[in-house]
């Protein structure tokens, strides 16, 4: 395969961009900084490093919110700048595959088209897939083929519940609840069990080494100011106050999944109770988010091996197998169903 082809997975947390000439995935904060509001400061996990530390002339911030493109300028930013990045400034030409998702309006869909196509990239071709079909590829799953299959990507900001069948979408459901929504709910239960305030990123710490810090049956230790006194301080933080936090924050995704399921025709339902349900997105690596789902729907539930990526990478397989070609779509198929 001769020509350069970029797969794009934009995430509210995370840009995941996979590229031909190097046959790899570039995994990278979603985030931009500006100073004085429109000098590009730094963007990317550059960007991410000054959050909740910049002085006031430095702005940082997420150009997706809940899944869909809220800065259009911001955003445009960050994908140029790392695509010139990986090609060294030449990337015109390219074709690019980006993944939408599905529960969204046909306006914020075609955003992501626009994205592409108004970037100054100059772009040869771009095509669009949905993105619980990409992440049931990068799983492995054969989805032209496959039928009756159980996607839940548990993202940043959002939760993308998906029944798949022979290539399609028969139920998509995105939910504004992702691995933010668990970060602050541990900040509010620190903040109100023990009076203090903690940043967003001690609380998203706290909660990615939680599946480490119960092994060695420790408490969570955190660094914070004390609400009384004003000062810095630290507390420990008995594991399993964070755990019932994460099973009250993870009911909604839950019950979501109930809900699709109770939508889902029977003979697709059978399949689903054959397969289990697919756990994918950063957020399924959460401690114990597999077993309140297991607890919750009775049914198995198979991990992504890596989740963060499963999108990007099944947008590779796209870019690589021209049998999966079909998987992605063009805007001219989109506006033909409108
Ligand atoms: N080991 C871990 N345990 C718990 N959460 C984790 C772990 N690793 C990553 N995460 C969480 O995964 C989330 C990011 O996942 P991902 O990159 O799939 O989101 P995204 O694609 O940017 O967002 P979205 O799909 O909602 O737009 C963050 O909330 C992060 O805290
Ligand atoms: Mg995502």
């Amino acid at each position: 395969m001769s020509n350069l082809a970029f797969g794009i997975d934009l995430g509210t947390g995370n840009i995941k961009i996979y590229n031909t000439a190097r046959d790899a995935i570039v995994n990278e904060k979603n985030m931009i900084a500006l100073m004085k509001k429109d000098i590009l400061f730094a963007y990317g996990d550059a960007a991410f490093d000054m959050f909740e530390k910049a002085p006031q002339n430095i702005t940082v911030s997420y150009p997706l919110v809940n899944g869909v493109i809220a800065d259009i300028g911001n955003m445009t930013t960050v994908l140029t700048e790392f695509i010139n990045e990986i090609t060294d400034g030449r990337g015109g030409g390219a074709d690019y595959f980006v993944t939408v998702p599905t529960d969204v309006t046909e306006v914020e869909k075609r955003a992501f088209y626009d994205l592409i196509k108004d970037s100054g990239l100059k772009p040869r071709k771009i095509m669009m897939s949905e993105k619980s079909l990409a992440d049931g590829l990068g799983m492995g799953i054969n989805v032209k083929t496959s039928q009756g299959v159980l996607v839940v990507d548990v993202g940043f900001e959002t939760t993308e519940i998906s029944v798949l069948s022979l290539g399609g979408i028969v139920l998509s459901k995105l939910l504004k609840s992702g691995g933010r929504k668990f970060d602050d709910a541990i900040r509010g239960i620190i903040r109100k069990e023990f009076g203090l305030m903690v940043g967003e990123k001690t609380a998203e710490q706290v909660k990615i080494e939680l599946t480490a810090t119960e092994a060695q049956h420790k408490p969570a230790v955190v660094y914070g100011r004390d609400l009384v006194t004003g000062l810095p301080v630290e507390r420990s933080i008995p594991t399993d106050l964070i755990d019932s936090t994460i099973a009250e924050t993870a009911a909604v995704i839950v019950d979501n999944i109930k809900v699709i399921l109770e939508r889902t025709p029977p003979e697709l339902s059978a399949d689903i109770y054959r397969q289990g349900i697919y756990l994918t997105g950063g957020s399924a690596s959460l401690a114990h988010l597999d077993e309140l789902i297991v607890k919750g729907t009775a049914l198995k539930v198979n991990k992504a091996d890596n989740p963060q990526e499963s999108a990007a990478f099944g947008l590779a397989r796209i870019i690589k197998d021209p049998s999966f070609r079909s998987v992605a779509y063009t805007i001219d198929d989109m506006t033909e169903e409108v």
